[in-house]
């Protein structure tokens, strides 16, 4: 069975609905296997921990995060750590999104652009419906947007239902998204963790070691926002194609490196082919394998998605999380698999509207393994 415990209580300050009551009391899932145990809350579907095992059979918490729902919420400083992030992850320029000839305004809360939605009402800050399963490791999460209450559509059109499931199998935490929606809107959706391979509370990763299974990268403009080119990482800061320190270049004098303060770009992933609109669960690829050499724990990233947000925890210093322990600036590195981010200012990118006939489905999966 899967393990439920409390993870206490919040208060939501813009509730979706009138009738949500005050405080919410949120719940902490636990699935565990030989091989890993993976933490997991309501609030936000969200990853809160993850114990992995180094080369000698120690387990250590992988991913950054707090140790109670009301430090997750409101997320005050912005980390959404472990969450879904939803209806819309990343940046929208303007705010705006076109769908069929109407034009829907996001809240503009990152100078005159949309970040993540919004912070206290966004998918991360709702409470999902949880459904456990009789095995012990598998379970699903279940939010629906604009169901007629009158402010629950956070801006886009469409009754949308999410579901977000969570399933162990051996060393791979394997995530499947959907989402059916009753009308064309717009769905980006990502898993928001940061990981810190040496143990959550271990400090810097410059030492970690990434590879980026990514021929191309999103250049950014000075508020963020992709460009619109594909640029090759040949020769550049950017090029993870074979494995290097995630320190080794973050420094550099690169125009890129400045706007971003770090990392903080979305990687091309390889062979990306279109869904092909039948709903059909879509192959994940190889986007990122991960390791730190000193305890030998290492991970990849499978996705079926195009892009991979790669955002070094350039803000996080002064972070308050898990056991007391303060994070520090790059105490941790995101991997966000998503749509690019701005996909509505640039046609060329890969289609994120979905409709009836077409719903949203994606599958990331964290494979774990020693080295
Ligand atoms: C963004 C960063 C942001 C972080 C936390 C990432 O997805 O790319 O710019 O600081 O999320 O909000």
């Amino acid at each position: 069975m899967v393990d439920t415990s409390s993870f206490g209580s919040y208060e939501p300050i813009m509730p979706l609905s009138s009738s949500v009551q005050k405080p919410q009391e949120a719940l902490l899932f636990t699935l565990s296997n030989p091989a890993m145990t993976v933490r997991l809350t309501d609030l936000g579907a969200a990853i809160v921990g993850i114990d992995v095992p180094d080369r000698d059979g120690a387990f250590e918490d992988v991913v950054l995060g707090f140790d109670d729902a009301a430090s997750y919420y409101p997320d005050g400083q912005g980390t959404y750590f472990g969450a879904t992030v939803g209806p819309s992850a990343n940046r929208i320029e303007g705010a705006t999104v076109s769908i069929d000839g109407a034009v829907y305004r996001l809240p503009a809360n990152e100078g005159s652009n949309n970040l993540h939605t919004d912070r206290v009402r966004g998918l991360h800050a709702q409470r999902w419906q949880a459904e456990v399963y009789e095995s012990a490791d598998r379970i699903r999460f279940a939010y629906t947007l604009g169901a007629g209450v009158p402010g629950s559509d956070l801006e886009l059109p469409g009754e949308r239902a999410f579901t977000v499931a969570y399933e162990l199998d051996g060393a791979c935490l394997r995530m499947t998204f959907d989402a059916q929606t009753t009308a064309a809107t717009f769905i980006n959706l990502t898993n928001h963790s940061y990981f810190n391979l040496a143990g959550q509370a271990s400090g810097s990763v410059a030492d970690q070691e990434l590879q980026l299974f990514a021929e191309r990268f999103l250049p950014i403009d000075d508020a963020s926002i992709p460009t619109g080119e594909l640029r090759s990482v040949a020769g550049t800061a950017f090029d993870f194609r074979t494995p290097k320190a995630i320190g080794r270049d973050i420094e550099a004098k690169d125009e890129q490196i400045a706007r971003g303060s770090g990392y903080d770009h979305c990687f091309c992933i390889d062979g990306y082919e279109p869904d092909d609109g039948t709903g059909q669960l879509p192959e994940p690829r190889l986007a990122a394998r991960a390791l730190d050499p000193a305890s030998g724990r290492g991970m990849e990233l499978w996705t079926s998605l195009p892009g991979l947000q790669l955002y070094t925890g350039n803000f996080i210093g002064g972070v308050v999380g898990k056991g007391g322990h303060t994070y520090e600036n790059r105490g941790g590195f995101a991997l966000e698999p998503q749509f690019y981010p701005a996909t509505p200012s640039h046609p060329a990118f890969p289609n994120a509207i979905f409709t009836p006939e077409r719903p949203y489905r994606a599958v990331t999966e964290y494979r774990f393994f020693t080295a």
